[in-house]
Order: structure tokens, then sequence, then C-alpha cells
């Protein structure tokens, strides 16, 4: 009994919650937009074909505590659906409903439920999903069973294979696990253990799990205006991060530290999230490519720290490095190797136009770097082999900070350019070199000429930086109680 009434005030409760609006930011992209990349899916399906997606995996940290969710970004990129357990249909051909409704286009989404929105949030239930993401056919995930589709009928059945890394939801009968199980019997998948990826195999049935991707990476890859306004934000909003870092910064200051004062302002701009980990690497840390432990406590008044961030605004990632010294001012070795790393990305963004491959870059860039590492005495031949600039130096940016896109430049692609050299402790060179790790990391859009950049709003030249690091910044002024003597 007790328990019942508790149910009835929590529910009466959450009714006020819900009745109340969601204050939801204006600026999302719209239900026409994804309705519209829908539409271009369709256009470039095969004959016959039905293409299938689901929704990204809540997947757990431990014990009662998830990971903040982030959708699928192709489940995003066509439905503007930000919840879980959800799977979406598209036919390349009219279906006709058992109510002779036509449809070529069905999503099954996660019920409205008092008690877990009380918990865990707001859900749009299949009436939001119609409303406000512009679907004529939604439904809950427990009627998924039951849809009456012969899957058999289709010449393909286009989905991207399964890993095993969604788990089983017993709170919830048309969870991710569910909907998956059951589409797999629908579609009379072959029982193994093994993805078919794994297993190598493409099956002897109408399944396709690799014609899908070909047709995302065409789509995605090429960004349109609403998607390219975003980009443009998220990026602004990342560069405003590393001006504010450049002119805060102090010698015994920590990596963490640093790291924060980025997130914060990205934060203070609205952006959701983060595109990938922060990189915030002080003196050699600064050669482990993806470092994210930021942990060192101090950083040192001699070192450069290299700092690889990205805002994510409404789903799109900017991937941004600045690297520089700590304490305002590169020594003479810092300066020849940030030189060189920075002609060698301005070299790769002439090249940078249309028509051009994107490994095409990492040549020009590699060139260069290659040249002036012998010029420098740090090689001794231009063809040595090294691994003081390990990496490639271009990808696409855009709902994922590795996006989708074909690897032959097109106007509208939205790229970054990406050098470094970086030289560990106990190298085989002059120790005068040794801790030196620079990457100089921008964001441009192809235009049909050549390509923009759009984080020049962050200082990339030595001196340019060197006038920002002077200027004076509100956190100078920002203390914190020692909490250490607040015994
Ligand atoms: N931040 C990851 C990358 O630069 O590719
Ligand atoms: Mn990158
Ligand atoms: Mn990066």
């Amino acid at each position: 009994m007790k328990i019942f009434i508790q149910i009835i005030i929590a529910l009466a409760g959450f009714t006020a919650l819900y009745s109340q609006s969601a204050d939801l930011p204006d600026d999302f992209l719209s239900k026409e937009w994804h309705k519209g990349r829908r539409q271009k899916l369709r256009e470039s399906m095969p004959a016959n074909s039905v293409a299938v997606f689901f929704a990204n995996a809540v997947r757990n940290r431990s014990n009662d505590v998830d990971y903040v969710y982030h959708q699928d970004p192709n489940f995003f990129y066509l439905t503007g659906y930000r919840e879980p357990e959800a799977v979406l249909l598209i036919f390349k051909d009219k279906q006709i409903a058992a109510n002779g409704v036509g449809y070529d286009e069905i999503i099954f989404v996660q019920e409205r439920n008092a008690m877990r929105e009380m918990w865990t949030g707001r859900r749009l239930g299949a009436e939001g999903t119609k409303s406000q993401l512009g679907f004529e056919q939604a439904f809950n995930g427990n009627q998924f069973k039951k849809y009456n589709v012969d899957f058999s009928k289709f010449s393909e059945v286009l989905f991207y294979d399964f890993f095993n890394d969604v788990r089983d939801n017993p709170r919830d009968s048309a969870d991710l696990y569910s909907l998956i199980e059951q589409f797999k019997e629908k579609v009379n998948y072959p029982k193994k253990d093994n993805s078919l990826i794994v297993s190598k195999e493409q099956p002897k049935n109408n399944l396709n799990t690799r014609g899908l991707n070909p047709l995302m990476v065409n789509l995605r890859g090429v960004k349109m205006a609403e998607e390219i306004e975003l980009i443009r934000k998220a990026v602004m909003i990342s560069c405003v991060g590393q001006v504010e870092v450049m002119k805060a910064i102090e010698p015994g200051m920590s990596e963490r530290e640093i790291q924060g004062i980025h997130e914060f302002i990205f934060k203070k701009y609205q952006a959701e999230d983060l595109g990938y980990p922060s990189i915030v690497g002080g003196g050699h840390n600064g050669c482990i490519l993806h470092y994210t432990d930021n942990y060192k406590p101090s950083l040192n008044n001699k070192e450069l720290i290299l700092m690889d961030l990205g805002a994510e605004f409404h789903g799109y990632t900017a991937d941004i490095t600045r690297t520089i010294p700590v304490n305002g001012k590169f020594s003479p070795e810092q300066k020849l190797i940030y030189e060189l790393v920075l002609s060698a990305q301005e070299a790769s963004m002439k090249a940078c136009k249309p028509g051009v491959e994107l490994s095409y870059l990492t040549t020009v860039s590699r060139d260069v770097v290659n040249k002036g590492l012998v010029e420098l005495g740090i090689i001794k031949t231009e063809t040595e082999k090294h691994l003081y600039f390990p990496h490639g130096v271009s990808h696409h940016i855009g709902l994922d900070v590795h996006d989708k896109g074909n690897r032959i430049l097109e106007p509208n692609m939205a790229i970054t350019i990406e050098p470094g050299i970086y030289i560990p402790d106990n190298s085989s060179c002059d120790p005068k070199w040794w801790g030196i790790a620079v990457r100089i990391e921008d964001d441009y859009l192809v235009n049909k000429d050549g390509c923009e950049l759009l984080s020049g709003y962050a200082p990339r030249t030595v001196a340019d930086i060197e006038a920002m690091m002077k200027q004076p910044s509100p956190l100078q002024k920002f203390k914190l109680p020692n909490i250490d003597s607040q015994k």
C-alpha cells in the first residue's frame, strides 16, 4: 500500500514536471532537414531494398551508472532522435500497411514511461516522434516484434552488422538488445556467435552488411549548409577555448586545469559534449598522440603544451590543436620545430582543393617535414625511416571527429590538416630537441577553388601566439581556497 501511494505521488509530481516546457534550444537541425536526408538516402538505395538502422547502445559504466548517452551519428543524421532503444526502417518503395495506408519509412522508439522519465529524463515517445521529428509512422518499440513485414521479399536488406557489445536490459522488454534479436529473427540472420563481418562471409540470402556504409559515406561526406553552420559554431567555440587558455596559462598550472578551462568555455557556449576525449599534454606527454590522462600536476616553465580539443555543438564537432610555450615565449629550438610544422601545414593547405586525394595532403606535409628535419640535423636523409611524424594529416570532421567521407576532395567537405613533429626523450638526435612535441591542427571547408580556414580565430604563428599570451585573462583573478590547509 505504501509503495502504491508513493507511486501515485511520484506520478502526480511527474505529470507536473512533464507539463512544463523542456526549454530546449531552438537551433537544432529541423525535422524537414532530417526528412530530406532520408529521402536522399532512399534515392541512392538499390531497387527493391530496405535499409535498417539501430540507435546506439546505452553503455554501462558500472553498477547503477551508465556512460552519458550519445546517439549513433547515422541514426541522428537520419532522424534527429537523441534517445536510445530505437530502430528505423527506410524503404526504397512504398509499402502498404494493413489499413491500406502507404508509407516508405517507419520508426520504433522507446515508450513514454512516467516512472522512468522521472529518473532519467523526458522521452518523445511515438507521438512526440511524429509531432517533433516529422515521422508519419512512429510506434513504441514493443510493437516491433509484431510488425509484419516480409523481409524475404526485398532484393536487399541493408544494415550495419552487429557487434557483441549490446546488453540486455532486464528493466525493458523493448530495449536495443530485444530489437536486434527480433530483427535477426525476422530476417533469418545466420545463427552464429560472431558477427558476419568477423566471419568475413556474405550470407547467401538477401542480407547486405557492406552496402549501406558507402551510401552513408557519400551523404555525410559532403556537408549541407545547415551542417556547415553548426561546424562553424563548434569550431569558433573551440577556438575561443584556445585563445582563453593562451591568455590564462602560467607555469605551475596542471594539465587538468588547462583541460577544464577549455571545457568550461565549451559549456559556456552551450556545447553539449566533446567530440573526443580532450588531449592536453605538457612536454613529452605531447608525444603520446592521443594522450588523455591529463594527469601532470604542474606544468614546467620551459616546456610546450599540446592541446587537441573539440567542442561538439548540436552533434557536430571541431578538432583543433594548438601547441604553445607554457611561459609565453618559444625557445629557439621550440620555435624551429614549430615553424617547420606550420610550413608543412601551409603547404598542405595550398594543395587542398577539389579533385585532390586526402592522402596527398599527408605526402605534401611529410616532404616538408622530412626536408626540414634533415636541415636541422635531426635525421640524416629525407628518406630515413623515423617516428617523429607517425600519422596522416587529414580526415573529415562532422558528426564524428573522424567523419565519414570519400577520399577525393569535393566542395563542402569539412576536413582537418594536422601535421606534427614529436621528439621523445632519449631519441637518437641532439638532446636539445628532446621532449619537443608540436602538432598544429586546423579545420577547413573545401570550396570550389581551394579551401577556407575555419579555425583561424585561434592564433597559429609564433608571433601571434606570443602576442596573445601577453593579454590579460579574467582567470588570473579567479583564486580558490587552498583546501589542503582546511583541516
Ligand atoms: N583529435 C583526434 C585527431 O586529431 O584526429
Ligand atoms: Mn584530427
Ligand atoms: Mn585532433
